[in-house]
């Protein structure tokens, strides 16, 4: 009987500690799988598929004025990715720019912000694409920059502008929603590689941090709370806009459309409120000049109707069109409305309120017209066509400058085809002292060739025993 008793309470103990371990194994499961999902969600606020692809095997060329830089592979292929990879290696490369193989990473890849992420969040980053990522065997291509753009020239640069622990521009904030916001908007959301604009050297100006960057031909605006900035937007607008890429007559297109699409509205609503906070604290700087103030409705000239040839209906061929205000009849008036005012669901935007209509700088104009919009968010697909194939630039500097002048209240705002055809060519100017690095370089060296001459020649003469 005792036997029995001791029989029994033995396998009890048995099958419960079996449980417990079995409910143990469960937990760590639980716990991993919670990070993994935490780690995707941290990818797709920090917006890695944008470079690295949606498959994570990289390739995509990042135009630079020292030439192009292509996007690693940061899939688990222990050959081509980051599948041999430690921890410690990721985190490294994501907040030091250093990386195994390679030394320095340019800052292309925007370590200068991931800087201030936490090592839960790296680890999280890390567990996601060691685990959930499918491995990609195909090397992306190797970058080469001339010289005297090594990658060990970074250390300089990180020296000026890498400030490890903490992302570029970051300001001090008090509690849990403002830290949030914080985390979001300055490290995952790198939201100042392209708003903030950035130095001879290419390093972020942090005293005007956000108020408004150029990344290649596209403008990228004033997003500080200045009256050149967001200073006008209510929080609802600004929401709206990260979530849905439109809202108080500005539209997302280009890169800011598809970090909309691929990221920003893919957030949680608590975390864009937590933007949205944080945005509201960034000091105010007036930066870039402001846009033109919404004008009032133009009537229609009928000389513009007669110029057009064909039948506006039908969509006129405007291929022979020259005249501004007959192409824009003929390719965007059945959109956008004759008089420019939208459709009055409010799907198709008036032209007269319309920000890049209103824009100081035609740049993302004349891009919106070449290249269309196709933005396609949880909340609906927005599509404006390409005219790219279908106009001339002197064509697309004449319409540009009639959306201008008659809708975007910019009297002065004419576009010449030379701007047109610099922003077609995507031509971005390098600074003085980049495309004369060089040379700089070459001075240099012979200049310290020169000095260290002239050191040990002074050493030798003093060593020379002086004859008396
Ligand atoms: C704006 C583009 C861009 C974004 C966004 C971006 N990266 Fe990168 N990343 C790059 C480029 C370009 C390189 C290669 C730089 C070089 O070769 O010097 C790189 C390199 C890396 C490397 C080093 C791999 C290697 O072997 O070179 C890792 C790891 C990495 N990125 C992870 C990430 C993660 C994780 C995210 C998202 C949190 C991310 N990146 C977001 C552009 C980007
Ligand atoms: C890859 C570059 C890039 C990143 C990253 C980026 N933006 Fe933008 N953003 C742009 C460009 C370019 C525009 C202009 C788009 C247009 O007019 O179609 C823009 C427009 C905006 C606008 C509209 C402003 C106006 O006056 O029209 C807001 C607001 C904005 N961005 C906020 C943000 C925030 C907040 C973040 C980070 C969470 C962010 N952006 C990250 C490039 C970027
Ligand atoms: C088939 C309809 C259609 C045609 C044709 C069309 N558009 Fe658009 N346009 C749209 C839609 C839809 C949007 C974007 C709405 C959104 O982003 O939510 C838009 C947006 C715009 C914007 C705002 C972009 C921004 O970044 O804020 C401008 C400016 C614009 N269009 C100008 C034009 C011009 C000029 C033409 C003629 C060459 C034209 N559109 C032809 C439908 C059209």
């Amino acid at each position: 009987m005792t036997q029995l008793k001791t029989f029994v309470l033995g396998a009890g103990a048995l099958l419960m500690s079996g449980l417990a371990v079995v409910a143990q194994a469960q937990d760590a499961g639980g716990a991993d799988q919670s990070l993994v999902e935490r780690g995707h969600y941290l990818a797709t606020a920090g917006d890695c598929a944008a470079c690295h692809g949606d498959n994570a095997a990289g390739g995509l060329a990042i135009e630079s004025p020292m030439g192009a830089i292509y996007a690693s592979n940061i899939s688990p292929d222990p050959v081509n990715g980051i599948g041999k990879w430690t921890l410690q290696e990721f985190g490294d490369a994501l907040r030091k720019g250093r990386a195994p193989g390679k030394g320095w990473l340019y800052p292309a890849m925007p370590y200068t912000s991931y800087a201030g992420l936490s090592d839960d969040d790296v680890k999280a980053l890390y567990s996601y694409f060691r685990l959930s990522v499918a491995p990609q065997a195909t090397p992306a291509p190797e970058t080469k920059l001339p010289f005297p753009f090594m990658r060990i020239a970074m250390i300089g640069w990180n020296f000026l502008n890498l400030h490890e622990g903490k992302a570029a521009g970051a300001i001090p904030v008090d509690g849990d929603q403002l830290k949030r916001g914080q985390q979001l908007v300055e490290t995952l959301g790198h939201c100042s590689t392209c708003h903030t604009p950035r130095n001879d050297l290419m390093g972020e100006i942090d005293s005007q941090h956000l108020a408004g960057g150029q990344v290649g031909t596209w403008n990228a605006p004033n997003i500080t709370p200045s009256k050149n900035g967001i200073g006008s937007w209510s929080d609802a607008d600004l929401k709206a806009f990260l979530k849905t890429g439109n809202a108080n007559n500005h539209a997302a297109a280009g890169d800011m459309g598809l970090a909309v699409e691929h990221s920003f509205s893919h957030l949680s609503d608590t975390d864009l409120d937590a933007m949205v906070a944080y945005l509201r604290k960034v000091p105010a700087v007036d930066g870039t000049a402001a846009d033109a103030p919404v004008g009032s409705a133009k009537a229609i000239n009928i000389a513009d109707v007669e110029a057009m040839p064909g039948n506006y209906a039908q969509k006129a061929d405007y291929a022979s069109v020259t005249d501004g205000a007959a192409l824009y009849l003929g390719a965007c008036g059945t959109c956008h409305g004759i008089n420019g005012e939208g459709s009055t669901d409010g799907m198709r935007p008036s032209l007269i309120k319309n920000g890049t209509a209103r824009a100081y700088s035609p740049d993302n104009l004349i891009q919106v017209v070449e290249r269309g919009i196709d933005r396609k968010t949880p909340s609906g697909h927005a599509f404006m066509p390409a005219f790219a194939s279908q106009m001339t630039t002197a064509q697309i500097a004449a319409l540009t400058t009639y959306v201008r002048v008659t809708f975007g209240n910019m009297p002065n705002g004419v576009v010449t085809e030379a701007k047109v055809k610099q922003v077609v060519a995507g031509d971005v100017k390098p600074s003085w002292l980049i495309a004369n690095a060089a040379t700089l370089a070459y001075v240099g060296i012979a200049a310290g060739i020169v000095i260290l001459v002239l050191i040990v020649g002074l050493l030798a003469a003093r060593r020379r025993p002086q004859a008396v």
